[in-house]
């Protein structure tokens, strides 16, 4: 019945999460409020943890792409549920290392990491950095070279190809700032130069194609591309590369018809082809590892917020006012992404109404969706919209001055604050006169 496995309904007829009344945390907490259940993300690092070791004999990691939502709690656990880590900043990285995650199992990612980055990635220890191109290979050469190390180091490439998702969150084809191209050569030719080079130790490969993809045939054709070019590489300069990285996307279920494929299903396939294409090729497997992000958390998430006004413009459309917006979920104004809403305090009574619920930012394109069913609503109503776990939080901003909400978490039943609602003095505190 729900987008999410977490999502439930309680005798009040309210929408539960983790198993807990998201009235009741509204109460609790004050709105906006993001809610995110760990027991759910817990689950889904096992499934694709599981998932590694049954096909592909173990011989992988799960790395969580921590942009989907990075906090020291999400770090903490990717780290107990001994997963890695995939970061693409120097915030990510100070979060991750706040918490001790081990370094030999962080990725850093970018297409244009800074000095104070790089060596940062050096200073910890960082197990790869995956490099996006040529000056950047240039620049941490020199650094590992004057830092007396050898950085290990992954190239990122393009594989050509083209992943059906919004083209905001398409990066596998040749026109995109990430990564070296194959067709032109590109690639080869950083590999030559970073074979000789004193401080880089090129480990293998990585390519990330897009996010939101509900097919594995694309993933599959990445995997192909790549594992030639392994061959290639070994042909003509003589080196095996050990390591295939084949980055995240994996879909999830943001409304009821949405289809994603079940992580399980995506490794066998995946497995098996880089099995056979690695026999065909004549080259051993790699180890292989993957970066989900949004499927390790999307799932896991709501956002609840109070209804301020409902303004029915007749023969037009009905706005449904919530205390929050594009500053805590700015992906409808980014990519029309669509998301599930419900009244939370009505979750049992049929959704009839058809609304476009709005933020409160001084701006039109400010709303959480259009066209969305929803139960009867009046002002003081808690509204929940479903699947807000990824890309929400991280992407949240302090538009029109407006403090980012707290995040709830809830484990065992339990709930804890993981990241504090913002207050007005954090409002001003750069500030200076
Ligand atoms: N690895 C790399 C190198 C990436 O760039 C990304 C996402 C991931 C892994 C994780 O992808 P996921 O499994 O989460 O799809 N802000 C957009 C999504 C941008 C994704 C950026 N890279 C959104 O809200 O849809």
């Amino acid at each position: 019945m729900f987008v999410s496995d977490c999502l439930g309904l309680n005798a009040l007829g309210h929408l539960t999460i983790g198993g807990r009344d998201t009235v009741e945390l509204a109460q609790t907490y004050g709105t906006p409020l993001y809610v995110m259940d760990e027991d759910e993300i817990r689950r889904a690092c096992a499934s694709y943890r599981e998932s590694i070791n049954k096909y592909y004999g173990g011989r992988g990691l799960v790395t969580y792409a921590s942009k989907a939502f990075c906090c020291k709690a999400a770090c903490k656990i990717a780290m107990e549920e001994g997963l890695g880590l995939d970061v693409v900043s120097i915030g990510e990285l100070y979060t991750a290392q706040s918490v001790g995650f081990p370094p030999e199992r962080i990725f850093f990612h970018g297409n244009n990491k800074t000095v104070q980055e790089l060596l940062a990635a050096l200073e910890y220890g960082v197990g790869q950095i995956v490099v996006d191109n040529l000056s950047e290979l240039e620049l941490l050469n020199q650094l590992a070279i004057s830092h007396n190390q050898k950085a290990s180091i992954l190239f990122r490439i393009k594989p050509g190809v083209d992943a059906h998702t919004h083209a905001f969150i398409r990066t596998g084809q040749i026109d995109s700032k990430f990564g070296f191209a194959l067709e032109t050569g590109e690639a080869l030719g950083a590999v030559r130069m970073a074979a000789g080079m004193e401080g880089i130790e090129l480990k293998g490969l990585h390519c990330h194609i897009g996010s939101q993809i509900f097919d594995i045939e694309p993933f599959e054709h990445a995997a192909e591309v790549m594992l030639g070019f392994i061959a290639e590489i070994r042909e003509k300069t003589g080196l095996a590369l050990k390591i295939l990285d084949l980055g995240g996307g994996f879909g999830i279920k943001y409304l009821p018809e949405h289809d994603p494929v079940q992580y399980d299903r995506y490794m066998m396939q995946v497995s098996e082809t880089v099995k056979k294409s690695c026999a065909a090729l004549g080259i051993n497997t790699p180890y292989i590892v993957i970066e989900p992000g949004r499927s390790i958390v999307g799932p896991a998430g709501v956002t609840l917020y109070t209804v301020g006004s409902v303004k029915e413009i007749p023969g037009v459309r009905t706005y449904v006012a919530v205390d929050g917006g594009m500053c805590d979920n700015p992906r409808y104004i980014l990519y029309q992404s669509e998301y599930e809403a419900m009244v939370a305090n009505k979750a049992s009574q049929p959704r009839l109404r058809t609304v476009t619920i709005a933020g409160k930012c001084c701006e039109s394109g400010d709303l959480i969706g259009e066209r969305m069913p929803l139960q009867e609503v009046q002002a003081g109503d808690i509204i929940a919209v479903l699947s807000t776990g990824a890309y929400n939080y991280s992407m949240a901003s302090n538009y029109n001055r407006i403090p980012k909400p707290a995040v709830v978490m809830l484990r065992d039943g339990k709930d804890r604050v993981v990241v504090r609602r913002e207050t007005l003095d954090d409002i001003i505190r750069n500030d200076l006169l």
